[in-house]
């Protein structure tokens, strides 16, 4: 009898585990009801009966075949007994095989992948072994990966070594590695990377140079983050520690202009602390990427990833590093559970962002910002539906990076303003110092802040302030009608000179711009009539040089204006622009308008035939619908 059922035990285990992704229809259905009950819309993962708490990550960098190779050990927690299969996300990847990390004979699991969802990807279930022990998943990206872009050596500045940068948020993760790509769940984590001996390597973490050995290097990260808040970086990445907490890491040819540029770090965190409570994690480095990264910055823990279209030679856009700095409390702290609660991370962070600039630069330049954020958030929400203009977007189902509006940065940071001008800057610093301390490391969603929120500060300030008007703001379009505007002498002298100027009383020599900054150029530009002369444009030119500035901002601003005025002379330069930089805050206007104009098509067309292969895919899927580029034909429509 012993024997029989023996046989009959290793027969069914060696034909599960010769075709792994052979399941019962039974199971396909526990797994549809599964997947119908997710607590997280972009996540197939069910955390609520199992999460995952470790990540022991192994990997090959491959540059040639532009792969990732080896495992992903992961160490999980059952919350519901009942259940024995783990999901995790996984997008284009290609798993080899999973076993248990135990000292069973036959330690592979049984596996198998979902259904392939557009914009998600493919669930990964997994058999859990009996005994709780760590799995092992053996697996390779895919050269399509989403959370990767490879450049070639001559797509870097040093031109002798390729580079390799992660985009983890929003739900990019899943694309480099199998895991519960939710920001509900947080992992700790340790990674060896194995590549050629010759370039640097950088993750979200410990980055310990010492360990590196035969370009084999260990890190280890150990505070529990969210997956999109993993990242890597491998290249010839030289670097220059600037002061105590902060390191520049950045390709030799910027490392210098960007210690520069970025000098005012540490006193910023300084401010942060000052605020907020302790900075919780160590180091904070910068790393400066390539053009092509399609973002301004990312919050990467102990290493915020920073565009180099920042470096302005003087300090003049050093706000991105207050912002991902900020997110050190607000979203790396404390993080938004879902990512239709996406205000929660960059509204607060917003705020905060101000508050360091405040502090480091002075109110001056803080009032600017705030005054030019004001005016796009106005002019960006006349194309919003009232939907969109809330500050939870109640669209379900929609692609992550749809709840990252300005809305949820700049509505949600006016909002907090608000409250801090009701009940007084020292109740509300007070409080906010609270807030991160209780959900620090946890993940929550708008009705657990509006819960303290109402506890702590609402209650015991009735007079002043009521959850009717917080509500107006978190459920009604539009700002409301009793939060009174940012406002700055110094734009209101801009307004009358460019009324002057229009009206022809002044002549453009005359405008009197001398001591300006980067926001007062950026106001006066925005402050032009929309049509203006080819004589005022060359008036413009030839007066302030602006088709040569090579300040990141303005130049767009200027290009934007050439383009809707047909201003040729700036064309080169445009040309210049959209073919040297891929950061799609930058270059996606320039294209919009480009297509607004039917004589301008060809341009656009020509000019990001050029340019695209420069571009990260985070960019591209954005400009192919606007320009109607076909992948498949590798031309415009
Ligand atoms: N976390 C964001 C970048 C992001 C958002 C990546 C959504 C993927 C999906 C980052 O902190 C950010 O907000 N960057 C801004 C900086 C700016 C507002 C100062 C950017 O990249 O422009
Ligand atoms: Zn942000």
């Amino acid at each position: 009898m012993r024997l029989i059922s023996l046989v009959l035990i290793i027969l069914t285990l060696s034909l599960l585990t010769a075709c792994p992704q052979k399941k019962t229809a039974e199971t396909y259905q526990a797994n549809t009801k599964a997947q119908q009950n997710r607590p997280d819309p972009h996540s197939f993962s069910r955390h609520d009966q199992i999460k995952v708490t470790h990540l022991d990550l192994d990997l090959k960098v491959k540059f040639k075949k532009k792969i990732l190779e080896g495992f992903a050990i992961l160490k999980y927690q059952r919350i519901d007994t009942s259940i024995n299969q783990l999901i995790l996300d996984s997008r284009n990847l290609k798993i080899k095989r999973i076993e248990a990390m135990n000292d069973s004979k036959n330690n592979k699991l049984l596996w198998r992948l979902g259904q392939k969802i557009e914009g998600l990807g493919t669930a990964l279930i997994i058999d859990l072994p009996l005994d709780n022990s760590p799995i092992k998943i053996h697996y390779e990206t895919t050269s399509g990966a989403s959370g990767l872009q490879w450049l070639s050596s001559q797509q870097t500045s040093g031109k002798k070594q390729p580079f390799l940068f992660s985009q983890s948020q929003a739900i990019h993760a899943r694309s480099w590695i199998p895991i519960q790509d939710t920001p509900s769940v947080r992992v700790t984590y340790n990674a060896t990377i194995r590549v050629k001996s010759d370039v640097k390597v950088l993750l979200s973490a410990d980055n310990n140079h010492q360990q590196a050995v035969d370009g084999i290097h260990q890190f280890t990260m150990q505070q529990p983050i969210p997956a999109y808040l993993i990242a890597i970086a491998v290249g010839d990445l030289t670097r220059q520690q600037i002061s105590k907490h902060v390191t520049i890491y950045a390709e030799a040819a910027v490392l210098e202009a960007a210690a520069y540029e970025f000098a005012a770090t540490e006193d910023m965190i300084t401010a942060t602390e000052a605020l907020y409570g302790p900075y919780r994690w160590g180091q904070y480095d910068l790393l400066i990427l390539p053009p092509s990264f399609p973002f301004g910055g990312m919050e990467n823990p102990k290493l915020s990833h920073i565009t180099p279209t920042i470096i302005a030679g003087d300090r003049s856009l050093d706000s991105l590093i207050a912002h991902e700095l900020a997110h050190s409390w607000s979203g790396n702290l404390v993080t938004n559970a879902l990512w239709k609660d996406a205000w929660l991370n960059e509204g607060f962070t917003s705020y905060i962002e101000a508050r360091i600039t405040e502090a480091v630069h002075g109110q001056d330049r803080m009032k600017m910002e705030a005054s030019l954020i004001y005016q796009s958030l106005i002019d960006s929400m006349q194309n919003l539906t009232t939907d969109q203009q809330k500050l939870i977007n109640p669209a379900p189902n929609v692609d992550p990076d749809d709840y990252f509006s300005s809305v949820s940065y700049d509505k949600g940071r006016f909002f907090l303003e608000w409250i801090e001008q009701q009940v007084g800057r020292s109740a509300f610093d007070q409080f906010l110092n609270k807030y991160f301390d209780h959900f620090a490391f946890k993940s929550i969603k708008t009705e657990d802040f509006v819960g303290y929120l109402n506890q702590h500060l609402i209650l015991p300030h009735l007079d002043i302030i009521n959850m009717n008007q917080i509500n107006i703001w978190l459920n009604q379009p539009g700002i409301p009608t009793f939060f009174t505007p940012p406002i700055t002498n110094r734009f209101k002298l801009i307004d009358q000179q460019v009324k002057s100027w229009v009206s022809g009383q002044l002549t453009t020599d005359k405008i009197n711009s001398k001591d300006w900054t980067t926001q007062e150029w950026l106001h006066f530009l925005r402050a032009l009539p929309k049509k203006l002369s080819t004589q005022q444009m060359q008036q413009l030119d030839q007066t302030f040089k602006f088709t040569a500035r090579q300040n990141s901002e303005i130049a767009h601003d200027w290009l934007l204006i050439s383009i809707n005025n047909q201003y040729q002379a700036a064309y080169p330069r445009l040309i210049n622009y959209l073919s040297s930089i891929g950061r799609v805050k930058l270059i996606k206007p320039l294209y919009q308008a480009l297509m607004q104009n039917p004589g301008l098509h060809n341009l656009a067309m020509n000019i990001y035939h050029k340019s695209r292969n420069g571009y990260h895919n985070i960019a591209t899927k954005q400009i192919d619908t606007i320009v109607g580029f076909d992948e498949m034909t590798d031309s415009i429509k």
